[in-house]
């Protein structure tokens, strides 16, 4: 199974993503953990995308590509979940040449739909921990003490990427550059929208049902 989780930023991608990794034995693929990790790192490519993602453009898509080929070959044989990518027609189109070099495809693609506003306030009151990476909100899934990961122990953080001005500019070129994936993944057969407004609860069970029809 390669699932996508297509959607703008902070419609909760990433939270979906974890309830489904048991349920499809998956792993999940998300550009956005990986481009943190290597700006962690201070690697080359950590470098680069580092000036994107502060501004809330996207990497270009050779770099993207790139990231996802060196994947590929752990990911031929196991269930994905893609988090994130691809986010540009161009990255779709490259990503169905990938997998067609292993005899694979896209099987489902998801598109969580949100209104912009909630998103803004969605994503000003999330904080992840930077140690083991899990996400918290501060209004709907607060830690159990203030400012502080319930696993680590470690002060929460929030995402250089999730101050207003950035947030704002993130939707945009979402509106630009990905939401004309809808219609790419509609022609195919695979597209499966699900309002992502509502309880964390009710959204898993949509998808869910999503993933059955
Ligand atoms: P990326 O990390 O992929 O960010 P994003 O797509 O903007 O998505 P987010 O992680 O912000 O949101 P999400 O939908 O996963 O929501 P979450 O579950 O966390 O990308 C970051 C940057 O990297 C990009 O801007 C770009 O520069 C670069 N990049 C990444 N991939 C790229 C690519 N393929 N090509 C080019 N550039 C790329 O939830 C958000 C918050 O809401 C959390 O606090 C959560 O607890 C809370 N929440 C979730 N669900 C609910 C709910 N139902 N009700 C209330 N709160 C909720």
């Amino acid at each position: 199974m390669r699932l996508i989780l297509l959607g703008p930023p902070g419609v909760g991608k990433g939270t979906q993503a974890q309830f489904l990794l048991d349920k499809l034995n998956a792993i999940q693929l998300s550009t956005g953990d990986l481009l943190r990790a290597a700006v962690r790192q201070g690697t080359k490519l950590g470098k680069t995308a580092k000036s994107y993602m502060d501004r809330g453009e996207l990497v270009p898509d050779d770099v993207i590509l790139g990231l996802i080929r060196e994947k590929m070959a752990e990911l031929s044989n196991r269930a994905v979940i893609f988090d994130g990518f691809p986010r540009t027609v161009p990255q779709a189109v490259g990503l169905d040449s990938l997998l067609k070099e292993f005899n694979l495809k896209v099987d489902r693609v998801i598109e969580l739909t949100i209104d912009d506003e909630v998103v803004v306030n969605r994503l000003g009151a999330r904080r992840s921990c930077p140690t083991c990476g899990r996400v918290y909100n501060l209004i709907s899934a607060p830690p159990k003490k203030a400012g502080i990961c319930d696993e680590e122990g470690t002060a929460l953080i929030l995402r250089d990427d999730d101050k207003e001005a950035v947030i704002r500019n993130r939707l945009k070129v979402y509106h630009e550059l990905t939401a004309p994936l809808s219609e790419y993944y509609r022609k195919t057969g695979n597209l499966v929208q699900v309002a992502g407004d509502g309880k964390v609860e009710e959204i898993r069970a949509r998808v869910e049902k999503a993933l059955e029809e």
